[in-house]
Order: C-alpha cells, then structure tokens, then sequence
C-alpha cells in the first residue's frame, strides 16, 4: 500500500521501499535503484518540497542500456545537461495527480540521478496565474529546468461550465511559466497539453502535427485553446531565442492523490468515488452517459517515467503524444466494469443517458514515443485501475473528492 503521503510525512521516516522490477526502468534511468534516501536535505517545508540528490546512484557508463540498441539517439547523449550538482528540477503543479506520481518515481524507482535537486511547487507556494509571484517563486528557487504543469484542469462537466476559465487561467499560468523560464535561463521545461485539445473533426489516430488543424470540441475549448497556445509558446521561444521548451500530450490519466470530486473531475476518479458510494449505501452505481464513448488512459505513474526520459533525453521542440497502444483504447463502460471489479461492487449498474458524452473518441498514435522506447512497458489497465481503487479505498479522509 502506498504511504498516505505528505511531503512531510516521508521526509521524515522514509525507508527505501524496494522497487518493483520494471522491465524498462533500467532501460530508461541506466541507473541503479533507489537504496537509501539518506542524502535528502531540505524537507522542511511542506509547501516547497526539495529532494536534494536522492541518492540513485547512477550507472555512468551511460550507453549501454540493456533492453536497447546502442545506436539510439538518445541513449548516446544525455539531453539533461548541466554541472553535477546544478541541476535543479522545478516542477510546477508539484502537488497535483502527475506532480505526486513524479515525486513516487523519484523515490522508489531510481528516477533521480546525483546531483539534483527537485523542487514540487503548490499553489500556495506561488499563484502563477500572476506575474511577480511567478517571478518571485524563479527568483527563489533558480531552477535549471521545469516540469510545468500546473493549471487549471476538470473533468467535461466542469470543463462545459468554465470555458472561460479555463481559458484565461491556462493561459495566464502558462505565459507567465514560461517567460520567467526564458528570462531565468532555464535550460529545458516540460509542459503539458492533452489529447483532448485536438480537433473534434478528425481523423484517427491523431497524432502530433494535428494539434491545430481544427476546433477542438465544444465541450472544452477554452482549455483546448489555452494549451494549444503552448505549443505556439514553444515554437516561438525556439525561433526567436533557440530555446529548447517542449511539450508532452498525455490522454486522460488517473492514478492516486487524483482529484476524485464527482462532478468536476475527470471520469474515472469520478466512477471510483461513486461506486464507493454506491457501495457504501447499498444503492445502484450511476454513470453519467452511455458508457460508449472510448477513452486512453495512461496510469500517472507511467506517465512520471516518461516525463523523466522526455526531461532527460527527448530533444525535439515538437510535442511528443504519450499514451498506451491505440488497441488498449477501452469504452467508458469497460473502465466502469474495472472500477467495479477493482472494489468488489456487487450492486446494479445504470447508465444515465441524459449526461453529456462527450467527444466520442480521441484515438492517439503513440508511433512517435514507440519509435524512442519501443520496449516500455504501461501498467496494465486493470492492475492501475485496482491499485488506484486500493489508494482511494486506504486514503479516503485525506483524497480530493
Ligand atoms: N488529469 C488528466 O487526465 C490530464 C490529462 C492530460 C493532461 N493533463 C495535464 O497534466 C498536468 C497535470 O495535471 P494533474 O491532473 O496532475 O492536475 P491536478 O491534479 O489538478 O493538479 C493541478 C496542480 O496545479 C496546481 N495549480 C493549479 N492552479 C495553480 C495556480 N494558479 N498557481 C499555481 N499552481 C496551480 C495545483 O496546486 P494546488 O495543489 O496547490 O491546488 C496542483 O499542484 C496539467 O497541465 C494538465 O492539464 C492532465
């Protein structure tokens, strides 16, 4: 079971828990697993986490990645560059679904390499969406690269409510980020869109250069907009300044401390939280719409281990999709029979036709990422799906919801 964690809490009485044996991570990481976490040093706050060289001592011999030929680009070259000593990671959103997952992979799995300091920021820590405290948080923290991705994010009620919203915060956050990362110097930043900002008229699979072929759906254009503006962000810093930002474009992720609120969260937080319910009470389980609609789901903390590699080693300005196979697409009904499985409901399951559904599907290629790292392996669905369940089941008090 996974520690409930605060920052706090683990700073404090972490022991190394030994990792899963991963069939890429040495692949990815070449690097040892994580035997102690002796060397963090400044825990103290909850507010500003930062985990000074998490100890992962690290195979230099770099190159020789079992599981890969040696003549990929980037095994050859790490991207990451930087004194050792002098890197440090910022991660906005650092206390969201992906910051935390991040933050797991770091300590358990031999992500951190010597010689860098992470920093997971909150809202409290600053509120990008205004201007000099964004400067202020880069003036505090003087970070080498960022993982930016905090923001304003919900689920397609919320989503349909708020268009405005999300539109001006998103792009407030982000002009914001990514400005004082350029006139900070930052070396990289990471951002992140998602598969559901692309068009609502297309053709399958979407892949990376269709980001702005079309309207995206109506449901959520405003975030849409607001993350394709990233792109453009990126495209921008590049020509005028040679400024490597990139982006990733995840499909719906899920995975513990996610924000499981029933109506403005993403879906399947939203069917776990409510078959716990529907459990609890004795009543009928209700999914809002059809059930028919197909949906990607990357676990985060598949997503943590690649937005490492992409931190690390992916060197494009281009955004790169990162989502299962297009053949693990699964309908909403499919996710809906995991999550009650996963919580052993026994009671009946109505689907509520009058909700919304939706964009029907938004199926991605991953032939991009396959190409970098044919060999990684996602968690498969239902074991995600269970371990997710188990989180939320163990953590009920402390869970957003
Ligand atoms: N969840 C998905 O299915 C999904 C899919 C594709 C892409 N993405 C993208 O992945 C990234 C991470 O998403 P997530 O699911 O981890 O989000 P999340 O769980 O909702 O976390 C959002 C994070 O952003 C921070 N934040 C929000 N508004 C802020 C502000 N004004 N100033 C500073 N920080 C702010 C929050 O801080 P507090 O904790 O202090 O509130 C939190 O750390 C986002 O960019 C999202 O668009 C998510």
């Amino acid at each position: 079971m996974w520690p409930q964690s605060t920052a706090h809490a683990y700073a404090s009485t972490m022991t190394v828990t030994p990792c899963r044996p991963l069939p890429f991570q040495k692949s990815i990481y070449n690097s040892k697993r994580v035997k102690n976490i002796r060397n963090v040093r400044s825990f103290g706050e909850v507010r500003a986490q930062s985990v000074e060289a998490l100890s992962g001592s690290r195979n230099k011999s770099s190159g020789g990645c079992s599981g890969f030929p040696a003549d990929r680009p980037f095994i050859r070259s790490n991207k990451m560059e930087g004194e050792a000593g002098k890197i440090r990671v910022m991660v906005t959103g650092g206390t969201g679904l992906v910051g935390k997952a991040i933050e797991r992979v770091l300590q358990e799995e031999g992500g951190a390499r010597d010689g860098e300091t992470w920093i997971f920021l909150s809202s409290k820590d600053a509120n990008l969406m205004d201007a000099a405290e964004t400067k202020a948080v880069f003036q505090k923290h003087r970070p080498t690269h960022v993982i930016h991705l905090a923001a304003m994010v919900g689920g397609l009620f919320k989503n349909m409510r708020l268009n405005l919203s999300f539109w001006r915060n998103n792009i407030y956050i982000n002009d914001n980020v990514l400005h004082k990362a350029h006139e900070f110097g930052v070396q990289k930043v990471v951002s992140c869109l998602s598969t559901c900002i692309f068009p609502d008229k297309t053709t399958y699979p979407i892949d990376e250069t269709m980001i702005h072929s079309g309207p995206p759906h109506e449901s959520n254009f405003g975030y849409s907009y607001a993350k394709r503006m990233i792109d453009v962000h990126n495209r921008a810093y590049f020509n005028q300044y040679g400024r490597k930002y990139t982006a990733v474009i995840p499909t719906n992720v899920f995975g513990p401390h996610d924000n499981f609120n029933i109506e403005d969260g993403h879906v399947l937080p939203g069917l776990i939280h409510k078959t716990y319910i529907a459990q609890k009470e004795g009543t009928a389980l209700q999914v809002w719409g059809s059930g028919r609609p197909r949906r990607q789901f990357i676990y985060s903390l598949d997503l943590a281990r690649l937005l490492l590699w992409v931190l690390r080693e992916y060197d494009e300005v281009e955004p790169i999709i990162l989502s299962v196979e297009e053949k693990d697409e699964v309908s909403i009904k499919e996710a809906a029979d995991a999550v009650v499985e996963a919580l052993g409901f026994k009671g009946e399951v109505v689907y509520d036709t009058s909700k919304a559904d939706g964009q029907f599907k938004k199926t991605a290629s991953n032939s991009k990422l396959r190409k970098y790292l044919p060999d990684f392996s996602f968690t498969p669905f239902n074991k995600a799906v269970k371990e997710t369940c188990d989180w939320f089941v163990a953590n009920y008090d402390i869970a957003r919801k």
